[in-house]
């Protein structure tokens, strides 16, 4: 299977980074993290990615869609994974990866999704309604936030006493699975997106 070039967004910790580092080497994933671009200088992702021998670079907060599309493009880029990315991406670059660039929301889109819904906050609303069920989903990216056609979801059953901190540790557990899982089937080519729902089929076209 011809390897695809993917390009990892981050803004934060990195944990979700990580898991799909690991997936790709224990799993022999057809897969060339190519970068990973920060929106901040201080990311621990960059630490790990760093670790890992990827390149990194930091976005400049002034031209950011310029400069995200160039060094998307330069290296190639067949898939963009937001991993904890906290801004927009801009419309240039939506455009340019129309169904190449995947997020992973903690929750199950669309409960707890959409503008204001972002990391804590989602574990603290999934918490303060009393949801026996939450989980997390990948989804392509769109010009509506979380309101991509969605590839994959788990749902996990929640403990009555668990509190906003153990969900989200529940929750990230998850994704770690849940991501990798998403680059493989993109990878083997698996992922139709058609009237704005996605198909998995069984068999590739990259192979
Ligand atoms: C994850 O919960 C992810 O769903 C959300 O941001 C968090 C990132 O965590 N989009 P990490 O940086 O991968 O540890």
């Amino acid at each position: 299977m011809q390897p695809i070039n993917m390009s990892v967004l981050i803004s934060g910790g990195g944990t979700n980074l990580e898991a799909l580092l690991t997936a790709i080497k224990e799993e022999e994933l057809p897969v060339r993290v190519v970068q990973v671009i920060s929106n901040k200088a201080e990311a621990y992702g960059l630490v790990r990615a760093q670790r890992h021998g990827i390149p990194c670079r930091v976005l400049s907060g002034k031209a950011d869609a310029s400069e995200m599309l160039e060094w998307l493009q330069e290296l190639n880029t067949d898939l963009v994974v937001l991993a904890g990315y906290l801004k927009n991406v801009p419309d240039e670059v939506l455009k340019a990866y129309e169904n190449s660039i995947i997020n992973i929301h903690p929750s199950l889109i669309p409960a707890f999704a959409g503008p204001g819904w972002y990391g804590m906050r989602v574990h603290e609303g999934v918490w303060k309604r009393g949801v026996k069920i939450t989980g997390a989903t990948v989804h392509f990216v769109n010009d509506e936030m979380d309101g991509g056609p969605i590839i994959l979801q788990e749902a996990l059953r929640l403990e009555d006493d668990d509190g906003p901190a153990e969900i989200q540790k529940k929750v990230l557990k998850l994704e770690h699975r849940l991501l990798p899982r998403a680059v493989a089937i993109f990878a083997a080519g698996r992922i139709k997106v058609c009237h704005g729902r996605t198909i998995i089929t069984n068999e590739g076209d990259h192979q």
